[in-house]
């Protein structure tokens, strides 16, 4: 008993010291850049970190499309009113099917001329763990295979921007995922043993995603980088609350996360600058295919520089979103 408790204070004050490392690690947005002309789609931009991101691209002059499933009229009005810049547009999106992320994707290409910003931020922190319309563990669908398909549908639209920029969002919990190279099969990813887990995997399949995402589209000019952003305060945690659909899934929640958040918890106003700093500031031109930090410039979890697992993960999500072989990428 000593032992475990031990253990655990052990455990916590690593991931306490983790904490406060990744709070340090918010790069501050001080770029003046105008984004006028330029053309933004935040995914999950109408609350928590996307929204913080959605007002700082508006803010700059920039026209933002934000897809999500809690779009509305009163929204847009009130980021137009605290932007003063008339072109914000909202998309309904539910990133659980794979036909409203192809709806969206079509439509955005009869109303958009290029892309030059895609900030792929709609997540969930734990899903029940009922299957999607699609067939997928939920958490793995709203948060990799949606943004994955989006992002491939996108990429002509990308192409016709001078320098478009893909940004994923992962996690410091892509730390523990359980992915290998056993587990990934060409027919999917696995189910992680709890669902707190699928979120982590997820997270991990974001950090591949933009890396192979950037060797793929380099030769377009396009970057692609993922970012974390620590803890930050938003509706995420209540979301997570209402699904923990078991206890051992309950008590990991509350003795980590729950906890964690409520310590070290941080306003999303600041990590959104980090996001935003990656697609705009000036030392970011260049850089592709980083998981970007402050201090530990690509400070990637294990099995993300294994090409093998990688190139598996990539394959399992080309065949869950089921793309044509025209919409592949070479
Ligand atoms: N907050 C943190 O501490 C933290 C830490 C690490 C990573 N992240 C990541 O940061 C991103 C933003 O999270 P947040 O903290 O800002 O949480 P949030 O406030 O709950 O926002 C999540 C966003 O994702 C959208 N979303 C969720 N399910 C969706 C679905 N089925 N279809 C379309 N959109 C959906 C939500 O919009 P609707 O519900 O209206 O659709 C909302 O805009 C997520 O990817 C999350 O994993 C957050």
């Amino acid at each position: 008993m000593f032992v475990e408790i031990v253990l655990t204070a052990i455990v916590f004050m690593f991931i306490g010291i983790y904490c406060i490392l990744t709070k340090l690690q918010f790069i501050t947005c001080d770029s003046n850049v105008c984004l006028n002309g330029k053309t933004a789609l935040v995914t999950g931009g109408n609350k928590g970190l996307g929204y913080e991101i959605v007002l700082q691209l508006a803010s700059r002059g920039c026209k933002v499309i934000i897809a999500a499933r809690g779009v509305s009229e009163d929204l847009r009005k009130k980021i137009i009113k605290e932007t003063r810049n008339p072109n914000v547009i909202m998309e309904y999106v539910d990133f659980s099917s794979f036909a409203s992320v192809r709806n969206l994707a079509g439509k955005l290409k009869t109303t958009e001329s290029k892309l030059d910003i895609l900030i792929n931020n709609a997540g969930v922190g734990k899903s029940l763990r009922t299957p999607t319309e699609d067939g997928h563990n939920r958490t793995m669908q709203v948060n990799h295979y949606s943004t994955f398909l989006l992002t491939h549908l996108l990429v002509d639209l990308l192409k016709k921007s001078e320098n478009g920029k893909i940004l994923f969002t992962s996690s410091f919990l892509a730390h523990v995922h359980v992915l290998t190279r056993r587990n990934v099969s060409r027919s999917g990813i696995p189910d992680a043993p709890l669902g707190n887990l699928d979120y982590s995997n997820s997270k991990f399949c974001s950090i591949i995603s933009a890396e192979i995402f950037a060797s793929k589209l380099k030769k377009w000019n396009i970057n692609s980088n993922c970012y974390q952003p620590g803890i930050a305060k938003t509706e995420i945690f209540k979301e997570t609350r209402k699904n923990l659909d078991n206890l051992l899934d309950t008590v990991i929640y509350f003795c980590t996360m729950h906890l964690l958040q409520t310590i070290f918890g941080v306003n999303p106003k600041l990590p959104s600058q980090t996001a935003v700093q990656i697609v705009i500031g000036d030392e970011f031109e260049h850089v592709t295919g980083v998981y970007v930090g402050k201090y530990f410039k690509d400070l990637k979890p294990r099995g993300a520089r294994d090409d093998k697992l990688c190139e598996a993960i990539w394959k399992a999500s080309e065949a869950a979103v089921r793309l044509k072989p025209e919409e592949k990428l070479g």
